[in-house]
């Protein structure tokens, strides 16, 4: 199979190397003559540290850099059966990439785009075959993160979403099905995890140290909130909750936070500037949380009970089915356990009855219990039996 993959930033070439690892042929094109240039030595690179920790042979690493073809343009996407657009998150550059390709691209060729933020059917509706347009959206980095939504638009054709579900599926990755809404699944689900950690400190209930060591403790989430928004960036965790936010015509649950906007502007984007919620020079001061066991329990409680409500949500709205939500959140990004697993196990009265205390608190629209959980608590059911 001959695949195309536009655009060799961050997620291009994840791409290229998964595919080419699957045994496809991969055709690599960017507008960018110098990130074309970079992206064999980017994927080289990837593999031979795969070699050097014994997790691939040499001679497997040649043969998947060789499938790896860069284009000098589009016409050479010719005889790709599936094209995968990886390029900047701006939805008229985009369409103008799609008309060219489907001009160039035989009628039964597949076109995906991996955008975390676009409608699909947006993007579908630039098309002249809309119907064979799907979202294909992989995690970063590609090539590690074993999650792949996929979501078809309402003009995707049946066949489509099948195709694109065996041949991800085929890649070795874990597919969910997706509805075309804000966020998808992971993206739309796990905004409470920094959201509500940011109204917990803004609130001066607790701070950052405090909070992340709730999470971890009480949780056993990997990493806290605050170290994990350094780690994926302020810029670009405040991007995608401000899009969400606006996306679903400003609904208070997803409401960004000054604290985060107010650190982008200054520059404190996390690890990669040296400084976000923490500081992370050679000396600096490491500070020390809190440890106070029945705070540290309510705010995990309080963090949990929202990113249920969430999840929650989403099967209710039909956005994904309750065993995708759990899927998506523990291999898209490495949640502990299933959200709504974790509701059968806590109880989805102890979680209504943790929602309507905030909505009581609060008189907030954000504290809104989902209409599936309270109608799942007075019927005494559970999301898995
Ligand atoms: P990036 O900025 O690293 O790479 C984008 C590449 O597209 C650049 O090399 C640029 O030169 C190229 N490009 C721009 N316009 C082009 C055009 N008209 N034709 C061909 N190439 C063009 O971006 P990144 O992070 O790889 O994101 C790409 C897409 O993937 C976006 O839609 C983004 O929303 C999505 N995404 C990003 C994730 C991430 O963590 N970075 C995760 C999942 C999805």
């Amino acid at each position: 199979m001959t695949i195309g993959v536009i655009g060799t930033g961050t997620m291009g070439i994840g791409i290229a190397q998964v595919a080419a690892t699957a045994g496809c042929t991969v055709r690599i094109f960017d507008s960018y003559q110098a990130s074309l240039e970079k992206a064999k030595p980017g994927i080289q690179k990837s593999l031979d540290s795969l070699v050097a920790k014994g997790k691939m042979e040499a001679s497997t690493a040649e043969q998947i850099a060789g499938r790896i073809l860069p284009a000098t343009g589009l016409p050479e996407f010719q005889d790709c059966s599936l094209v995968i657009e990886a390029i900047v998150e701006k939805k008229e550059i985009k369409a103008a990439v799609f008309q060219e390709l489907e001009g160039i691209v035989s009628e039964d060729c597949i076109l995906a785009s991996n955008t975390s933020s676009l409608s699909i059917a947006s993007l579908a509706a630039s098309c002249r075959k809309p119907e064979r347009f799907i979202g294909i959206h992989f995690f970063n980095p590609a090539p590690v993160m074993k999650l792949v939504e996929i979501i078809p638009a309402v003009q995707t054709s049946g066949s489509v979403v099948n195709q694109a579900l065996t041949t991800i599926k085929g890649w070795g990755k874990i597919t969910v099905l997706a509805k075309d809404t804000p966020g998808f699944i992971v993206n739309r689900v796990a905004r409470p995890f920094y959201g509500e950690a940011l109204r917990i400190y803004d609130e001066g209930i607790a701070d950052f140290a405090t909070i992340d060591w709730a999470m971890k403790t009480f949780g056993g989430f990997p990493m806290g909130p605050f170290e994990l928004m350094d780690f994926i960036g302020n810029d670009i965790n405040y991007t995608v909750t401000e899009t969400v936010f606006h996306s679903f015509f400003c609904d208070p649950r997803f409401m960004p936070s000054f604290t985060q906007k107010r650190l982008m502007e200054a520059g404190y984007l996390g690890r990669k500037s040296g400084r976000g919620y923490y500081d992370y020079s050679p000396n600096a001061y490491k500070p020390s949380p809190l440890e106070e066991e029945k705070q540290g329990r309510m705010i995990f409680n309080r963090v949990l009970a929202m990113l249920i409500n969430e999840a929650a949500d989403a099967v209710h709205y039909r956005i994904a089915s309750a065993q995708d939500v759990d899927l998506a959140m523990t291999k898209g990004v490495n949640y502990p356990k299933g959200l709504l697993q974790w509701a059968d196990e806590i109880g989805i009265q102890n979680v209504v009855d943790q929602l309507d205390a905030l909505f009581a608190e609060y008189h907030d629209t954000r504290y809104r219990c989902s209409a599936l959980l309270r109608k799942m608590s007075v019927e005494g059911s559970r999301f898995f039996s």
